[in-house]
């Protein structure tokens, strides 16, 4: 199959061109560079400098390029700018994808792996399927909804069909350590608490100990970026056997606490880090039940929580030295 992988200089958008390239399947990658790197870029990809919300950036591609479905990555994701700059979210990320679908019904290619987040579950606890009420709790999120929704209307009026998967907390890097998650987008969990261990942070703050968990620290699901990227290779084959259209969770079906994490990357070496208050909006446990995407997709992640801290860490002990 021939996939354009919009967002494909991405972090979790590069996993999937390695893991779509590893499948035997072409690339072609559409990205603007707003938050990817040259570096992320699969050296057997074919690579567009454009972004979305110029028709003709995606135009271009269609009209040298044959599609036959798109997976789509390209979007701001950072919570807090997306609270004081929600304009920039909505143009980028709903209305981004709006020109995407225009173009991509235009050339006749209706088929769209979209990426959409567990944001979209606002403020939910414990374990969330698929069919849970969303009620997200910050534009970043809204964007998101708005555009899983806009994606379904189009579905109903032009004959797409789509796989929408909702991510929960990524991480990791490729076993090749070529790419992973590069030193300026780090606010994650894992990545922060591995810089601790390498000395580019002096501790790791956790935000609250007096949860109802088993240790006081929050609970969450953690996916490494490969199982998730070839989940989107599977999801991908799925459209184009004539799956139905689908919202699929991807995350482990298991939770780790904060401290859990912290104590896997105090196995790599030692971490300091203290406890700070609780964070406005932050749910006690949030786990991903996965039970469609294996069901569905017969998807099952391999890699357990120490292969992604293991990997993270061997990732950015690479990058820190450049
Ligand atoms: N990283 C996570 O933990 C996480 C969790 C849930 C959902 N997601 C979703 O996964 C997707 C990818 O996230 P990521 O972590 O890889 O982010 P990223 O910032 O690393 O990748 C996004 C890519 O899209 C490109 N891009 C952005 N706007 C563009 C535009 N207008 N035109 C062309 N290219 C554009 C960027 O240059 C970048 O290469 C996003 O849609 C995000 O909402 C990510």
């Amino acid at each position: 199959m021939r996939v354009l992988v919009v967002g494909g200089a991405g972090y979790i958008g590069s996993h999937t061109v390695y893991e779509l390239i590893k499948d035997q399947q072409e690339v072609i990658i559409l990205d603007n560079l707003s938050s990817g790197y040259m570096e992320l870029v699969h050296p057997e990809a074919k690579f567009y400098h454009g972004d979305i919300r110029n028709k003709s950036d995606i135009e271009n591609v269609f009209k040298q390029e044959k599609i036959d479905v798109v997976m789509h990555f390209a979007a701001k994701i950072i919570v807090p700018e997306s609270v004081k700059e929600p304009l920039e979210y909505y143009y980028n990320n709903v209305e981004g994808v709006r020109i995407l679908l225009e173009v991509m019904n235009d050339f006749g290619c209706k088929k769209i792996v979209f990426s959409s987040t567990a944001a979209v579950y606002g403020e939910a606890s414990g374990i969330c399927k698929e069919d849970m009420p969303t009620k997200p709790i910050n534009p970043y999120g809204e964007t998101k909804l708005a555009t899983e929704k806009m994606i379904q209307w189009v579905a109903n009026a032009y004959g797409f069909h789509y796989v929408i998967f909702r991510y929960f907390n990524v991480a990791g890097a490729d076993k090749s350590l070529k790419i992973g998650l590069m030193k300026d987008q780090l606010t994650h969990l894992i990545p922060v608490a591995i810089q601790g261990i390498l000395g580019i942070r002096d501790h790791l703050t956790i935000y609250g100990n007096d949860y109802p968990t088993k240790d006081g620290t929050c609970i969450r699901d953690y996916i490494h970026v490969s199982d998730l990227a070839y989940a989107h290779v599977l999801g991908a084959h799925y459209l184009l056997n004539g799956g139905s259209s689908e919202i699929m969770n991807l995350g482990s079906n298991s939770g780790f606490t904060v401290l859990e994490v912290a104590q896997a990357v105090n196995e790599i070496a030692p971490l300091k880090y203290v406890i700070g208050d609780r964070r406005d909006g932050d749910p006690a446990e949030l786990i991903a039940s996965n039970e469609k995407a294996r069901q569905i997709l017969n998807w099952v992640p391999k890699y357990t929580l120490k292969d992604i801290v293991l990997s993270d860490y061997q990732y950015r002990k690479k990058i820190s030295k450049k």
